[in-house]
């Protein structure tokens, strides 16, 4: 496939599209705001997820005409899936509660998969740091040009980790947050960011050193997951496999690759997964 289409170039114009996409959100950001609400009373779209994915599919149908484009926001663009082997997955703005919120941060993430759901790149722009992360299959992944690696931790207790919620989670039982509690008893420090991309690309940086969700969108994770695996981590859904699941989203669990076994033992077994020793808590400092 890569054969076909030069993937170094896909890679540079779909960076160059998400670097323009950032502008128009850091643009958007300073600006009065109004949204719509979507599936929930707690997931939101903006002006600015709908202007930038305008500009994005634009972009790429000018750059890919005879690619596939599905945007979170619009559903598919240009030919059919099934006529052409390249399918763009595009999140116009991956965190837009903390948009809406002023709390800045969020992210454009865009990839490009095959057929089998599996990306052959990634990009993810955070636009209020001036990050560019991406990934190509096989090729590496970079942070604004420099190698991406993976942390070393190698222990539970030492890890951050972090995760997300979906927007069910008023009524889903299955809403992670017993999950949660089971990961916050367990590591140094749990953190919800609220940006998917984000969260993977910075397990990918050595920031996080695990993160899980479930019931996430191609568009949330493709890019990231790619950038995970290409930084020398491990990505997998909940049963440890490395499935068509996991490339759509729906389970995803991405971590150092040290700390796999052990953050799936939390995830399969909850409060009978093993706890750190009490011994080696300062004394004085435990609860
Ligand atoms: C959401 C964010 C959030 C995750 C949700 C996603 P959106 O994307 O990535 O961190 O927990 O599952 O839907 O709606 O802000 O693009
Ligand atoms: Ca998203
Ligand atoms: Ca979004």
């Amino acid at each position: 496939m890569s054969d076909t289409l030069p993937m170094t170039e896909a890679l540079h114009i779909a960076e160059h599209i998400a670097r323009q996409a950032g502008a128009l959100l850091r643009y958007y950001f300073e600006r009065p705001r109004t949204f719509d609400h979507k599936q929930t009373l707690i997931d939101l779209v903006t002006e600015a997820d709908r202007a930038s994915e305008q500009l994005i599919v634009e972009a790429l149908q000018k750059a890919f005409p005879e690619h596939h484009i599905v945007g979170e926001e619009g559903g598919g663009y240009g030919p059919p899936m099934e006529k052409t082997p390249y399918h763009w997955y595009v999140d116009p703005l991956d965190g837009t509660t903390n948009f809406a919120h002023r709390f800045p941060v969020f992210a454009v993430s865009l990839a490009l998969s095959g057929p089998d759901m599996q990306p052959l790149l990634g990009v993810v722009y955070d636009p209020m740091r001036d990050e560019l992360f991406k990934a190509q299959r096989e090729g590496g992944a970079t942070l604004n040009g420099r190698r991406l690696r993976v942390s070393r931790v190698d222990n539970l207790a030492e890890a951050l980790v972090v995760t997300g919620f979906p927007y069910n989670r008023w009524t889903a039982e299955d809403n992670n947050v017993a999950t949660f509690g089971h990961f916050a008893r367990r590591v140094q420090g749990v953190r919800r960011v609220g940006a998917a991309a984000l969260d993977l690309c910075w397990v990918a940086a050595g920031r996080f050193d695990v993160y899980w969700e479930r019931g996430l969108q191609p568009w949330d994770g493709q890019a990231g997951m790619l950038c995970v695996l290409e930084a020398g981590g491990t990505v997998t859904d909940y049963d440890g496999r490395v499935s068509e699941a996991m490339w759509r989203g729906d389970a995803v669990v991405a971590t150092n690759g040290l700390l796999h076994a052990q953050a799936l033992e939390v995830i399969q077994h909850g409060d009978a997964a093993p706890r750190p020793l009490a011994l080696s808590q300062p004394e004085g400092e435990g609860v």
